[in-house]
């Protein structure tokens, strides 16, 4: 895995500390989003019922959606303006980019097709892949911590866009939710 070791780095940044406030850093939401996509995936793979597991795959979908895109939108252009690793930064968006195209796969078909369950299951390892890239030591996120990134602010921004996706999200699935529950 390639480092850039040899970085100039601009101290210009004051490292916000916002006392009191009560959320998270960026780094803290997004592991967080990490560790509640895991459990959702545990889930799926236990389940026996083709309802459930429908359930929990537009689930997992709707969550990493809203996770990729408050990384593209916020986090990664942050990270790639404070550190300059191209590196690590275009790999982790070529990975979403593997990810969406499966995700949407997903969302348009069914426990009933006979390659459903795959899909899920390769979705979960190719995440796993990248959770681990992220979290791993020399990873993204131990290189953020180790820059000037304002991660107090960042995680900020992006709890406030993940409750504005996470609205627009209720909007469209409060019908799907009701008729789950009725096949159920
Ligand atoms: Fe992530
Ligand atoms: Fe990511």
């Amino acid at each position: 895995m390639a480092q850039t070791s040899t970085r100039s780095r601009s101290h210009t940044a004051t490292r916000g500390k916002t006392a009191g406030s009560t959320t998270p850093d960026a780094i803290a939401l997004l592991k967080a989003d990490h560790r509640e996509v895991e459990e959702m995936f545990e889930q799926f793979e236990k389940s026996r019922s083709e309802d459930k597991k429908a359930q929990l795959a537009q689930k997992i979908c709707q969550a990493l959606k809203v996770h990729t895109q408050i990384e593209e939108e916020i986090f990664y252009p942050a990270f790639l303006e404070a550190t300059g690793n191209k590196d690590i930064h275009h790999e982790a968006e070529i990975e979403h980019d593997g990810a969406k195209k499966l995700i949407a796969e997903i969302e348009a078909s069914g426990p009933t097709d006979e390659y459903f369950d795959a899909r899920v299951k390769v979705l979960s390892e190719m995440i796993k892949h990248h959770v681990k890239e992220e979290e791993q030591r020399d990873g993204m996120f131990a290189e953020a911590r180790d820059s000037d990134m304002d991660l107090d602010a960042l995680g900020e921004q992006m709890q406030a866009r993940k409750d504005e996706l996470g609205a627009e999200v209720a909007d469209g699935a409060a019908d799907e939710d009701a008729e789950i529950k009725f096949n159920g």
